[in-house]
């Protein structure tokens, strides 16, 4: 059995094309269904439906073989356990500063003052202002960052962008652009040796769709 670890939503829905080309169908839609395990027309490979953040988690443990995650998710899980053969350059985006559009973020960053950042991404947000030597206090928040600027619980905050909408309609602009994200396939190591005949096909079935855009 070959188990794909998947989140709903946008990867999924990418994901689809990819899985197809490898010959993998998925035969239950998990938007109208509850159920989180799927089937698909190869009576031994079924999919997870999990959490976006979960999906290294399920790969590293060995709960799934395979699953597709973003950057973003992996950065902040760490690739302890995964082995990371494909950039897929599906659910493009890229993650960034905002800050209310009154506020003077380079003013505020260059005199070294202390800034307070929301965000998801902790250990990127970390990372991103210790190379530019920023002081920051980071406040882990789980979604809706773009309130906290406008309600005063911080400066600025570290979020995705894609096309930029979200941040537009809370008043907030981008000052700092810190990585392009796309999701990556991710593969468990003890897999990758144990179940080698049938994931190789897999994986090369994708590297090929990718390659042909
Ligand atoms: C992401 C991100 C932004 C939004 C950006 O949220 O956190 O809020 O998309 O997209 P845009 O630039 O096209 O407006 P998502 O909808 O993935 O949900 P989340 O809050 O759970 O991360």
């Amino acid at each position: 059995m070959i188990t794909i670890a998947l989140s709903k939503g946008r990867i999924f829905e990418e994901t689809l094309p990819l899985l197809k080309a490898a010959g993998i169908e998925v035969l239950e839609d998990p938007e109208k269904s509850r159920k989180l395990i799927l089937t698909t027309n190869q009576p031994d490979v079924r999919v997870l439906v999990v959490r976006a953040t979960d999906v290294p988690t399920y790969v590293q443990y060995g709960g799934a073989d395979l699953g597709i995650t973003g950057k973003d998710t992996l950065l902040e899980h760490g690739s302890q356990g995964l082995y990371q053969p494909l950039d897929l350059r599906i659910a493009k985006c890229r993650i960034s500063v905002a800050v209310r559009s009154d506020f003077d973020y380079q003013s505020a960053v260059k005199k070294g003052s202390r800034l307070t950042v929301a965000t998801k991404y902790v250990a990127i947000s970390r990372d991103f202002f210790a190379s530019k030597g920023v002081h920051v206090d980071l406040i882990k928040l789980y979604g809706s960052m773009e309130l906290a600027p406008l309600v005063g619980l911080a400066d600025a905050i570290v979020d995705l962008v894609s096309t930029g909408n979200t941040l537009k309609a809370n008043h907030l602009v981008e000052v700092e652009h810190i990585m392009d994200i796309s999701s990556r396939l991710v593969v468990n190591q003890a897999a990758l040796k144990l179940k080698q005949a049938q994931l190789r096909p897999i994986i090369d079935a994708f590297e090929s769709a990718v390659a042909a855009g």
